[in-house]
């Protein structure tokens, strides 16, 4: 993943270097470091762990020069540690590198053989060695640059610096994005427009292949055959107070008591004045000329597309395929007539949604994506993007960008029904006022926080958990799993209730608590006979349901978090406020980094 930036400046460069870091740490927290050109001399300090560490280096060895470029690491090749750290450095150039060189490999072996040393594991140093090569030959900066870039194989978006160059940055973008900010009488590059929000709101976003060549005065684009490119400049409209907790203890809980604002927010966008329609009315979301969909997606957002699946199929009579990304783009399947697909990312930008994108350009009718960043690769690709809304998710957990891809989910799979004649009119205002009342419900939900802290200190205990759910609440166990293992690292799985007695009922015992999302729906009693399945060997279940739940629940039931009633249709966005809160608790308890939560980052842009 990582993050990289870019700045020839007016001033010292090495604070605006960290604060765009800052904006970028989202994307990887192994490491982090800048390099700055100094009376013509390239210097660069990096430091192990979190950008923190590095502003610490700088503290006590500053870095002078108003030309730097700044890197924040997610390991993919090579240990987390200072020699791996970029900005990689081999005689008169460094470089930052987001993505992987696959055929790092062979580019080391004939490097070795021209007897060049290497002082790190990483595949992004043979960029920086063969660019010193290509000098060493006699070419220029940037010609070296270009020589270097037509070897490489796999993904990256790059930012050069060389030695006696304070005026020129050179950028190159194939498979990981990259943006370049054109300031006044400044320039910079980023890895998002984020990054680059405090100091320019007028971006270039690179396209596959292309290569920057950026000085003071602007930049020079060349396209993937190396012929000129035209990219238009954009005025970009970002929030700028990413790094504001609003009071509270860590992002991810300010994101998830957002929740009810936000969605309503999606909601207003998406909903005519009077609620009782859905606004969208552009003929690229025309479900009526449809066969199929197809879902595409990875981790939570993949979890959106399985709930979305019964939506689509049970109130539109709309067949369904989801798929997981990373699958579905090297299964290549048949992608029949008349099928539409869609894909969904919060970040827009994640590697093997994009690839799933490209593979259905094409093939399926339309590329139809859901996305939180509006600029995003994926939203640009696509031929039609609808934003969620969400405002920028920092805590590497998703919490918000899940509800609110839900709602716009439902509220597609709704206008589906309306289109296919599935749905009278006055059928589809009763589930929109449903869908209406749920910043409401939520705000109840969050009401209760306490009760989901103290059921949550008792999780904290556990080594393993499970989690079940029927029917749309199935794909919530799979998300209430991901969330309590990747921010708490207790050991969790999500089955569907019927499942248990297939397999996962060995585990069942007193240490292993069982979370159940079940409403009093039509299923319930069947999920009532597994509650006591897994009662009846010990196991401690923990049931999030509604009063009607509660009061049918077995009284040998070990712990009760009672959620408001809602429609059917609606709980699977209710209750993910309860798997969030159970989460984010029971790491809270544990004492782990519940914002970035180890190993992880939140854009992932390599596959
Ligand atoms: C889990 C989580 C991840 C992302 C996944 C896809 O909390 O956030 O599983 O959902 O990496 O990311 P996007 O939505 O940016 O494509």
């Amino acid at each position: 993943m990582c993050g990289i930036v870019g700045v020839l400046g007016t001033h010292e460069v090495a604070p605006t270097l960290v604060e765009a870091l800052k904006r970028l740490e989202y994307r990887g927290y192994d490491s982090a470091g800048i390099a700055t050109i100094n009376e013509g001399q390239l210097d660069r300090r990096r430091a192990v762990g979190k950008l923190v560490n590095l502003s610490d280096l700088l503290v006590h060895q500053p870095l002078a020069g108003k030309a730097g470029i700044g890197h924040t690491r997610w390991a993919t090749h090579g240990a987390p540690n200072v020699s791996n750290a970029h900005p990689h450095k081999a005689g008169p150039v460094a470089v930052v590198h987001n993505g992987i060189i696959e055929n790092y490999r062979d580019l080391r072996a004939r490097l070795a053989e021209k007897g060049h040393d290497f002082d790190t594991d990483t595949d992004t140093e043979t960029v920086a060695l063969l660019t010193r090569h290509f000098m060493q030959e006699g070419h220029g900066p940037v010609e070296a640059a270009k020589l270097t870039l037509n070897e490489l194989e796999g993904a990256y978006a790059l930012c050069f610096l060389f030695d006696g160059e304070p005026d020129l940055l050179v950028a190159a973008r194939k498979g990981s994005p990259l943006a370049i900010g054109h300031g006044d009488g400044e320039m910079f590059v980023g890895s998002d427009a984020i990054a680059l929000a405090p100091l320019t709101d007028r971006i270039t976003y690179l396209e596959e292949g292309d290569c920057a060549v950026v000085t003071r005065t602007g930049v020079t684009i060349t396209d993937a055959h190396g012929d000129l490119a035209n990219r238009e400049m954009r005025t970009i409209h970002m929030e700028n107070a990413r790094v504001d907790k609003a009071g509270h203890k860590h992002f991810m809980a300010k994101e998830i008591a957002e929740q009810p604002v936000v969605l309503g927010d999606a909601l207003r966008h998406y909903l005519s004045d009077d609620g009782r329609n859905i606004a969208l009315d552009d003929p690229k979301l025309d479900f009526a000329s449809l066969d199929r969909l197809t879902l595409v997606a990875c981790g939570t957002a993949y979890y959106a597309c399985l709930t979305a699946k019964y939506w689509f199929e049970q109130v539109a009579n709309l067949p369904v395929d989801v798929d997981i990304a990373s699958e579905f783009r090297y299964r290549e399947p048949p992608v029949p007539p008349r099928t539409a697909a869609l894909f969904v990312s919060q970040s827009g930008e994640t590697a093997d949604t994009l690839a799933a994108l490209r593979y259905c350009n094409g093939r399926a009718e339309r590329l139809l994506s859901i996305v939180n960043a509006n600029e995003s690769s994926i939203a640009r690709e696509s031929d039609l993007a609808l934003p969620i809304y969400a405002g920028t998710e920092i805590g590497v957990a998703s919490t918000k960008a899940f509800t609110c891809q839900l709602v716009v989910l439902l509220l597609l799979a709704l206008k589906a029904a309306r289109d296919r004649g599935a749905m009278t009119e006055d059928q589809l205002a009763d589930k929109l006022s449903a869908v209406r009342s749920l910043p409401a419900l939520m705000n109840l939900t969050l009401e209760r926080g306490e009760e989901f802290r103290r059921a949550s200190n008792h999780l904290a205990e556990a080594d393993h958990a499970l989690f079940l759910g029927r029917g749309m609440l199935y794909p919530l166990a799979l998300e209430g799993a991901l969330k309590l293992k990747e921010i708490s690292y207790i050991h969790a799985e999500g089955y569907a209730s019927g499942e248990l007695k297939h397999g996962p009922i060995a585990l069942i015992d007193q240490q292993m608590p069982v979370v159940v999302m079940a409403p009093r729906d039509a299923l319930f009693d069947k999920t009532v006979s597994n509650m006591q399945e897994v009662m009846a060997r010990g196991g401690k279940v923990l049931l999030v349901t509604d009063r009607g739940g509660a009061e049918e629940a077995d009284d040998g039931v070990w712990w009760q978090l009672i959620v408001p009633d809602c429609d059917p249709l609606v709980a699977p966005i209710l209750y993910a406020l309860p798997a969030q809160l159970l989460a984010y608790h029971t790491a809270v308890a544990k004492g782990t980094d519940v914002d970035q939560p180890r190993n992880l980052a939140k854009s992932v842009t390599v596959e």
